[in-house]
């Protein structure tokens, strides 16, 4: 495997960033994640407004502009040999000794690409069982709408969720309101049918993969509400799933322990998984 550092592919194993990075010493940075469908990266566009558009937020330069990083993204597929995957992305501030305030004069941000390959068939194969979810208290900062590689919050919640079997947490809010999962968003089909997630005005990230869904939805001509919904909501509801780049479309069978409907993915999150990769491929 390779993985580009600062400007050049290296072997895996080699490829390291120097211990005052300010993305090791202060979660200083932000990331992406695409899926790959046959060698492509689904839903470019999205993603690199999204990675601006944090790393704007949180005023790091921009490393390179789209053509060239689109450039070193395919090739780290290529020399991956990624047919179905993941590209990952990171950017921090860069390197600095250590001070809280950004570094002046600025130093040029650092950049790490990796890819990597799933299982597609494996993927299937878990997206027919469906997973569980567990509900977690939202314990995150203000700015859920950057993609700051500051993730401790959603490593605690989801590996809480992996201790109870499930796949993901949701975040609960202090109204008693799901706000999204640890790395997905959060969707329900309530009692009268309508697709409901969180509205993006909440504190949560703009999921690239909800947007794409929106206009799956809209084209199946299937009702969508941004209205926020509680856990007795979800585990009370037709169908739940998560999107995200890592899950794609995937049915929730369990909230907390409580069956969904009966406890199998439902037929609506089924078919939007499908109608989902057949768009983005
Ligand atoms: N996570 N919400 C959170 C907190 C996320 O971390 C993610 C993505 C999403 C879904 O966003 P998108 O549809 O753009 O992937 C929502 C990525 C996959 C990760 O952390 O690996």
């Amino acid at each position: 495997r390779f993985a580009y550092v600062n400007g050049r592919f290296v072997r895996h194993g080699d490829a390291v960033v120097h211990i005052e990075d300010r993305g090791y010493q202060l979660a200083d940075g932000v990331y992406e994640v695409w899926a790959i469908f046959d060698g492509k990266l689904a839903d470019a566009e999205g993603h690199f407004a999204r990675l601006w558009r944090s790393l704007d937020s949180l005023r790091i330069a921009h490393p390179m502009g789209q053509a060239a990083l689109t450039c070193v993204l395919r090739e780290a597929i290529r020399r991956n040999m990624v047919r179905d995957g993941l590209v990952y992305l990171q950017v921090t501030r860069g390197v600095a000794r250590r001070d809280h305030a950004f570094p002046n004069p600025a130093v040029p941000p650092s950049v790490v690409v990796t890819a990597k390959s799933t299982d597609r068939a494996l993927a299937e194969r878990k997206a027919e069982q469906g997973g569980a979810v567990v509900s977690v208290p939202e314990n995150r900062w203000g700015r859920c709408d950057i993609k700051s590689i500051g993730l401790l919050p959603n490593a605690l919640a989801k590996q809480a969720a992996r201790e109870r079997g499930a796949i993901e947490a949701w975040f609960v809010d202090d109204l008693g309101l799901v706000t999204e999962g640890a790395s997905s968003n959060a969707w329900i089909i309530d009692a009268e049918g309508h697709l409901r997630t969180r509205d993006t005005n909440a504190n949560i990230l703009r999921g690239v993969t909800r947007s794409t869904l929106f206009e799956v939805i809209r084209d199946a001509g299937l009702p969508i509400n941004e209205k926020p919904f509680t856990i007795a909501e979800a585990q009370s509801a037709r169908e739940a799933f998560i999107t995200g780049a890592g899950t794609l479309v995937l049915p929730i069978v369990s909230i907390d322990g409580t069956k969904v409907g009966d406890g199998s993915p439902g037929p609506v999150a089924t078919r939007l998984r499908r109608l989902y990769i057949e768009r983005a491929r």
